[in-house]
């Protein structure tokens, strides 16, 4: 990965190209086919670092990983030969936690300086108190952090946010566990867990109350069963190419096989209401997950509100959607995001710095921010900073696409963490 990351202004993106796979799926695949009774194929499994992490993680607890073929330890984990290192992955660690409170074993996790600082309390707590004990910094809710599991005893949780690493944490413990998880988030998050689990014989109950509260009832212990997944293209990777052919004008690119989970779809619903020309097409089903080509072509757009319900429907896509509102005509505002501060970085407060550099009018809130657009005016060129955020590397690197002269990105290795062919294929769509 080249470091710094030159982004120079010039010509349209065009082309058709597929982006890697699903980085959420690729971990749940992971998992819970390490988890699983019997052997599984996984076609697509995305090739970055956070996976890897994974793959690694779950290796060293017993799954047998070869190639696109991985064999489950059937419910029964051995206990790690070393430390569990998930790197910069919040997924990995979360997730991991939740799978080890049922197991009659002790792990400790870990992670880079980044995932050393995100908050773990959020499983911890639930999962304590359905029987698992935690040590560690910050009493156990920071890693690096062990883990000792119990046999667990499932009840009702109301979690406050909308977190599917949560739900997924509660899910994994729960199929471990004596009696009824009676899981309630305020909004239903993306529902990756529910769908695979699905396919896996897992069985449970979801309820989607009238006022966004999504339940699940899942009574343990069951064992799922490993199960092929062929994984879609990542929509929040596609996002930053959908962002980017809207607002370099004269682009029109089509990304084919992504992801189209509605759980997953928020930014494509607010770049139409900015007026983003959009097409989606081929719509098919694929491992129970929806999946379909989208092609982009440029417009001008206009600014849109940005809260409520929509926010888990696009967290890890807004620092991008920031890029086309500060291309808009008028003023956005991103509310209702405060989940945003405790991701790979403070993503607020590093997108609005980024904006600021490039001679945006952008401002802090303390849930989100409000960016004044150029309305298709370029931006000044910056020297900016990723802060180690691959999801703040590429908005930058796709701002830049939109400058008057050269953008430079420092520290953009973090890219690898989710999407290692971003660099490449952006000059590809440019020849
Ligand atoms: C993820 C869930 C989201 C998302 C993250 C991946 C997952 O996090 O931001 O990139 O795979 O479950 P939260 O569960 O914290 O909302």
């Amino acid at each position: 990965m080249n470091d710094p990351l030159r982004v120079a202004p010039g010509g349209p993106l065009s082309g058709q190209f597929k982006v890697q796979g699903d980085k959420s799926i690729s971990h749940r695949a992971l998992i819970f086919n390490g988890f699983a009774q019997g052997s599984a194929r996984i076609e697509g499994l995305l090739q970055a670092e956070d996976v890897a992490a994974t793959a690694r993680c779950m290796a060293a607890l017993g799954a047998a990983i070869d190639g696109v073929q991985i064999t489950g330890c059937a419910g029964c984990l051995r206990e790690p030969p070393h430390v569990l290192d998930c790197g910069n992955s919040g997924t990995t660690m979360r997730l991991l936690l939740g799978l080890l409170s049922g197991q009659d074993l002790s792990a400790t996790l870990t992670g880079d300086a980044s995932l050393q600082g995100r908050p773990m309390a959020r499983v911890t707590a639930p999962l304590s108190a359905m029987g698992a004990r935690f040590s560690g910094a910050d009493g156990g809710t920071r890693a690096p952090i062990t883990v000792t599991g119990s046999t667990l005893t499932n009840g009702p949780y109301r979690s406050p946010v909308a977190s599917a690493q949560v739900k997924t944490a509660l899910m994994l413990a729960a199929m471990q566990g004596q009696g009824t998880l009676e899981f309630e988030e305020p909004v239903c998050s993306r529902d990756h867990t529910e769908r695979l689990l699905t396919a896996m014989g897992v069985r449970f109950d979801r309820t989607h109350h009238e006022d966004g509260r999504h339940a699940i009832t899942l009574t343990g212990p069951q064992v799922p069963t490993a199960t092929d997944v062929i994984v879609p293209g990542d929509i929040s990777s596609a996002a930053f190419f959908i962002v980017a052919a809207s607002i370099v004008p004269g682009s029109d690119i089509t990304i084919t096989d992504v992801g189209l989970n509605p759980t997953r779809t928020g930014a494509i619903a607010v770049l139409r209401r900015m007026g983003a020309a959009l097409q989606i097409s081929n719509e098919r089903v694929v491992s129970g997950e929806p999946i379909g080509d989208i092609r982009v072509q440029a417009t001008s757009l206009a600014a849109t509100e940005i809260g409520g319900a929509e926010i888990p429907r696009l967290i890890d896509e807004l620092p991008v959607l920031a890029v086309a509102a500060a291309l808009a005509d008028g003023e956005t505002r991103i509310r209702d995001a405060a989940e945003l501060r405790v991701k790979e970085s403070d993503r607020i407060a590093a997108t609005v710095r980024l904006l600021q550099a490039m001679g945006v009018d952008a401002e802090e809130q303390p849930d989100g921010m409000i960016i004044r657009g150029t309305a298709g005016a370029s931006l000044a060129p910056a020297e900016v900073a990723a802060d180690g955020d691959h999801r703040i590397a590429m908005a930058a690197a796709v701002a830049g696409l939109c400058g008057r002269g050269e953008t430079v990105v420092n520290g953009t290795t973090c890219i690898a963490t989710s999407f290692p062919a971003f660099p490449r294929l952006i000059e590809q769509l440019r020849d």
